[in-house]
């Protein structure tokens, strides 16, 4: 019995479509009653076909298109209605749906578009209908307005990335009294999958727009589009949802776009939305990126994300691509996806277009990180911090990634001075300069001076007077009474404000390129965020990795600070770690410390409260050592209780190296003892990297382990 049904019934399939195409033109009876009730139930439509060729398409006129426009539709609405306006259709009408807060400037975007339309008798109209709320149940609203017989509903991209037939199938549409277009879901509830659209007709069990529809079938006002499908498939007997018909859409993947995707997998989409937050962030910000292109936001991709997965809202647009289109996806890796809106630019200036842009964010953002080109100069906000990265240190940025929102507010406020000490190593002075000029400075700005004694050679004066410094002022010092290292260094620098850091550089010091990114990002952390009022015993940041212990008064010592860690155990060795042990092998001084420096020097050199041998700091090397500045630093930290940061990567990989030149302090240089200082700096393209470090940021001040000035572990109360 039931195999002799199933056999008519599929014998009966196409003849069926026929009959059933033939009985759903508009002026015919609703199908559903001349269908066999028996056969209505069983139908099998997943390997049927309709067939739409022979079938009249509507009428001139008879079709009206309804249009939903948001606050960031509105950009492109002009290009979003010219498919409309520019090519002949059986169009007769479009409806813009628009919140009434952007009626003006939607209406002067239709104004616009009207305009630029070529004349001709068949124009549409293009009329405004005001509507606050969800655009859905406002397109329908609207579509019970429209008084023509056939509708075109859109979603906000109108008929954007649609393939040239799809669009002139949608334009004048064949006569089907079914939701048809090239978007249709399939499946059950919770189990919906996407039609890859194509000229042989599917059924669906609904469709996303844009789609055309008899007018007929707006029954009343629908929340969704699963649910006016729903409304369509519960009136007939073959339960269809829709039909699916595409003509060569280069977009079969459309799918996984997120705004269609979100209809197709609410539950995935909610699930995934809210990502991991970090769990050192006390609050979300919002960043917005503005880049020329997609090739320069992929260079950023891993900074993007990371603050993405730090709980910060993003917002991108690139300014200069080939088309307009918004709301573009891009994934990075399964916990990294965003959205982004392109834009043509066409003008020198892209500042109306960026500001029009901007102001249709819902908040003010917090940081807008762009690329420092001509064209983003104008780019100003009294609120957000600006930050603009020259196009070479685009690919370096990562680290900022670890930036809490507090220390990026204060992105701009600490100012690095470099105060180069020179006397007679041109060939030195030379090689620390070529390291500077080829370190990455992110766009800031950094004054560099350039202290040389009264002995300088000829060569080392022509070379300071030549050396072309490119990231800010330049001031050169030449003294005339011969002084020594200790006021070389000591008065190669004062601070001008609180926010003014001094890194000192002696000329056989050179620096890694990735030396300021350390600083910066040290500075911001310590100094600026969320710890920053307990810090005040932090006097300086050292670019040096300590590879030796100098001040045991048997001798110099190795010291490996990952090993020693790793015997107390500290749980990750990778930490970078406060000594008290000031660095003069590139060192960053903070300001209120090295004035007071400056004062405790004044004082001890003076003899007013002691006699210049007496012993300070008990059994230290460095008492032995005379004329050294670094002597009477150490006294003034032994007896505040002051540290310094210091790097701890791998390998001993450094953001500075000392090449042990014969000097003041050294009297020979042995191969032995040039290995012992030399360190492997942090290149560009390095394995070690800025963020290899716990959790892949700058620990918490309170995780730092302290050393003495001997290079034993203490208990310093930091506070
Ligand atoms: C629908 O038809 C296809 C192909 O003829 C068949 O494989 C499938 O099992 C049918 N499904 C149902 C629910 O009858
Ligand atoms: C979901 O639908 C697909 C085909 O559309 C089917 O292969 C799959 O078995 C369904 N999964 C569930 C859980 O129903
Ligand atoms: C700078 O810092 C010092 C010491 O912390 C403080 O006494 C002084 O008031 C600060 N100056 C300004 C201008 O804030
Ligand atoms: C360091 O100085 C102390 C006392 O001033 C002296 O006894 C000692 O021999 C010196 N050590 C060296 C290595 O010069
Ligand atoms: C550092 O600490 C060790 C162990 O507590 C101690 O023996 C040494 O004297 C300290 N060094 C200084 C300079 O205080």
């Amino acid at each position: 019995m039931a195999g002799g049904k199933f056999c008519r019934a599929r014998w009966l399939l196409p003849l069926l479509f026929v009959l059933y195409i033939f009985l759903s033109l508009p002026e015919q009876d609703p199908p559903e009653q001349r269908v066999d009730q028996d056969f209505a139930g069983s139908l099998n439509f997943s390997s049927s076909i309709l067939e739409l060729d022979g079938v009249p398409i509507v009428e001139a006129g008879s079709l009206a298109a309804v249009l939903p426009a948001t606050s960031t539709s509105l950009l492109t609405l002009r290009n979003t209605l010219s498919p409309f306006l520019h090519t002949p259709s059986c169009i007769s009408k479009v409806l813009v749906v628009c919140p009434e807060s952007l009626l003006s400037q939607a209406r002067v975007a239709v104004r616009q578009a009207v305009r630029s339309a070529p004349e001709s008798d068949h124009n549409p109209d293009v009329s405004l209908y005001p509507w606050n709320g969800n655009p859905v149940p406002g397109v329908f609203h609207a579509a019970t307005q429209a008084s023509t017989k056939w509708l075109l509903l859109l979603d906000e991209s109108g008929l954007g990335s649609l393939s040239e037939r799809t669009r002139e199938m949608l334009l004048c549409p064949v006569t089907v009294n079914l939701p048809t277009g090239p978007r249709g879901v399939v499946g059950s509830p919770g189990n919906w999958s996407c039609a890859h659209p194509s000229p042989e007709t599917l059924p669906a069990s609904y469709l996303l727009p844009p789609f055309v529809i008899p007018s007929s079938l707006v029954q009343e006002i629908y929340e969704d589009w699963p649910g006016f499908g729903q409304a369509v498939s519960q009136s007939r007997m073959d339960r269809l949802g829709g039909v699916v018909r595409g003509l060569g859409d280069p977009d079969s993947n459309w799918c996984n776009i997120p705004p269609y995707r979100a209809f197709i997998q609410p539950d995935i989409t909610t699930l995934s939305a809210p990502f991991p937050a970090d769990p050192f962030l006390t609050s979300g910000g919002l960043f917005v990126f503005l880049l020329p292109n997609i090739d320069d936001l992929r260079v950023v991709l891993q900074l993007v994300c990371r603050l993405q997965e730090s709980g910060h809202s993003l917002k991108v647009l690139l300014y200069s691509e080939s088309r307009t289109v918004l709301g573009i996806p891009e994934t990075y890796n399964s916990r990294c996806h965003f959205q982004y809106d392109a834009m043509r630019e066409t003008g020198r200036d892209i500042y109306p277009m960026v500001y029009d842009w901007l102001d249709r964010t819902e908040h003010e953002p917090d940081v807008i990180f762009t690329l420092d080109e001509p064209a983003t100069r104008p780019v100003q906000s009294e609120r957000a911090v600006v930050i603009r990265i020259p196009r070479d240190d685009l690919p370096y940025v990562q680290w900022m990634g670890s930036l809490s929102l507090t220390e990026w507010m204060d992105w701009h406020v600490p100012q690095l001075e470099i105060s180069i000490i020179t006397q007679d190593r041109p060939q030195s002075l030379e090689r620390l300069l070529s390291s500077l000029t080829r370190a990455r400075y992110f766009g800031d700005s950094v004054t560099l001076r350039m202290n040389m004694e009264q002995s300088s050679d000829f060569e080392t004066v022509r070379i300071v007077g030549t050396y072309q410094w490119t990231h800010g002022s330049v001031f050169t010092h030449r003294r005339v009474v011969h002084g020594g290292l200790l006021p070389a260094v000591v008065e190669s620098w004062y601070p001008h404000s609180n926010h003014s850091y001094g890194l000192l550089l002696e000329d056989d010091v050179e620096v890694s390129p990735l030396f300021y990114a350390w600083i910066k990002m040290s500075i911001l952390r310590y100094r600026y965020g969320e710890a920053s009022s307990e810090t005040a015993r932090l006097f300086g940041i050292s670019l040096y990795q300590q590879k030796n212990t100098e001040l045991h008064p048997e001798g110099r010592k190795a010291f490996d600070p990952r090993k020693l860690f790793a015997q107390n155990h500290i749980m990750d060795h990778s930490t970078p770690y406060l000594s008290q042990i000031p660095c003069s092998w590139g060192a960053v001084y903070f300001p209120e410390h090295w004035r007071e420096f400056h004062a405790y020097l004044a004082d001890r050199l003076s003899e007013k409260t002691m006699e210049i041998d007496r012993i300070v700091v008990p059994n230290v090397r460095s008492n032995n050592w005379t004329k050294s500045w670094k002597k009477y630093f150490i006294e003034m930290v032994y007896l505040r209780g002051y540290v310094m940061l210091y790097p701890n990567y791998e390998g001993f990989v450094s953001l500075s190296t000392n090449h042990l030149e014969v000097g003041s302090h050294v009297k020979e240089r042995s191969k032995e003892k040039e290995e012992m200082f030399r360190l492997p700096l942090m290149e560009l393209s390095s394995s070690v990297q800025l963020l290899d470090l716990p959790g892949a940021r700058l620990p918490e001040w309170d995780a730092l382990p302290v050393l003495n000035l001997t290079g034993f572990l203490i208990n310093l109360d930091k506070s």
